[in-house]
């Protein structure tokens, strides 16, 4: 049986339909404002994919270009006078060197099994929910809050000691929004394991209530699996649209399209039609909408990679009321992840805009300023000790799910102290 499957999974792999033979990564350092705009135009260019986003001057941009724009991309560079060097010099065969890793290094899970040794199927991360429910009944619940364009379910697990007399703060976590982000949703899976099944945790949410989705966008992460690892945006064709897929993190509906986004369906950041025109974004907003009663706290949307806990503004270079308040806390949580790293993770912490180029529609922003929840951050994850870009090697997956849940605890002691205690 385990020889079978191993066998289809080879076959489904063998049929990838990508191929990136001859696509390079760019490593390209701005000096200057002008070099840093030069680099900037590429967001909007089809076929450019920034796999890292340097943002102000003198840091790193990450960018992968197809063979055939490769002569007047570096033409660009050498005429704006920007140095490169090339990180990856055939996306190809260090996406074969992975694939390669990550069979021999794949788990067979009995149903409802977790690990944190191999990358699971969203099947599994299911699965996992699924009998926490069952196996928990008391503190857990699942529910359903929508589905994908392709009809998978998207689960939310709340974890709670039960109903209280006054109304508990709330921490509301998602993760693989963009889907070839392969560690968010471990990071989600680990919280969640940590706090359900590791009985010294069962402090954690006494007095915080969790809700919890590790799987926002399962439809482009099971073609991240199948078909093409680099996939980032979900998997619906907008009609009348020349590429696939909506990038969901351009879809939410404040200051939409306002900037760092596009209107080019062949781009990695469509912000797609209209704002949320995508099943997964409006499943998110008709659970926050739907649960305003809640006293919803923190929200925190997992991405890779970059070590940065950035907070909003992202639409603009502008910062919300609470920055100091959103920059402390974030410190809190960047510290707690510093002292407990194995990988040498140092994490900056700054707003989205000031510390990544400007990008409208994100779902924090919108958390903050539609749905009301003060302290939100979207969390860039390491990519490991060496530059592994969104490949993390499954050896990984431990040391950063577990760091990042340092940083988690930190933010949990800041809610308890701050807004239950306040209560009493
Ligand atoms: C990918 O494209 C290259 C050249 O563009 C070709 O030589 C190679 O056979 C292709 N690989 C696959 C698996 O189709
Ligand atoms: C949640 O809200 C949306 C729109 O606001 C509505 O269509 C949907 O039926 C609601 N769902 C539940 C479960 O109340
Ligand atoms: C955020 O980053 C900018 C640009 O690097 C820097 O000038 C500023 O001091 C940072 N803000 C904080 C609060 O550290
Ligand atoms: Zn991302």
């Amino acid at each position: 049986m385990v020889l079978l499957t191993l066998i289809l999974e080879l076959l489904i792999i063998a049929l990838v339909n990508s191929n990136y033979t001859g696509y390079k990564v760019y490593k390209v350092v701005p000096d200057t404002f002008e070099q840093l705009k030069a680099i900037d135009r590429f967001h909007y260019q089809p076929h450019f994919d920034f796999w890292q986003d340097g943002t102000t001057v003198g840091q790193t941009n990450n960018i992968m270009v197809a063979p055939k724009d490769q002569s007047d991309f570096e033409a660009d560079l050498l005429k704006n006078k920007l140095n490169f060097e090339i990180s990856v010099d055939d996306v190809e065969s260090f996406l074969n060197q992975e694939k390669q890793e990550r069979l021999m290094t794949r788990t067979f899970l009995s149903l409802g099994q977790v690990t944190f040794q191999s990358y699971m199927f969203y099947s599994e991360h299911m699965a996992y929910l699924r009998r926490l429910a069952n196996d928990y009944p008391q503190i857990v619940t699942l529910d359903k809050i929508g589905e994908s364009y392709e009809g998978r379910d998207l689960l939310l697990i709340h974890i709670s000691s039960g109903p209280s007399d006054i109304s508990k703060p709330v921490i509301f976590i998602d993760a693989g929004i963009h889907c070839r982000e392969w560690i968010s949703p471990p990071v989600a899976l680990y919280i969640i394991q940590q706090l359900v099944e590791n009985p010294e945790n069962s402090y954690l949410y006494q007095n915080v209530d969790w809700y919890i989705l590790p799987s926002l966008n399962p439809d482009g992460y099971e073609y991240t699996q199948t078909h093409n690892r680099l996939w980032r945006k979900n998997r619906r064709l907008t009609a009348g649209a020349e590429c696939y897929g909506t990038d969901l993190n351009r879809n939410f509906d404040y200051m939409w399209m306002f900037d760092g986004a596009s209107q080019d369906s062949c781009t990695e950041i469509y912000a797609g039609p209209e704002a949320f025109s995508e099943p997964e974004t409006q499943a998110l907003r008709n659970w926050f909408l739907n649960n305003t009663e809640l006293n919803i706290k923190l929200y925190l949307t997992f991405h890779s990679y970059g070590e940065m806990m950035l907070y909003p503004w992202g639409y603009a270079r502008v910062l919300p009321e609470n920055f100091e308040e959103l920059h402390r806390v974030g410190e809190l949580a960047a510290n707690a992840i510093g002292q407990a790293t194995r990988i040498n993770s140092n994490y900056l912490v700054n707003s989205s805009a000031i510390l990544l180029y400007p990008a409208a529609g994100g779902s924090d922003d919108w958390v903050k300023a539609i749905a009301g929840v003060d302290l939100a951050y979207c969390v860039e994850l390491p990519d490991g000790d060496a530059p592994f870009f969104f490949m993390l090697p499954a050896r990984q997956i431990l040391p950063v799910v577990q760091e990042t849940f340092e940083g988690v605890k930190a933010f949990h002691s800041y809610i308890e102290e701050t807004y239950w205690n306040e209560n009493l």
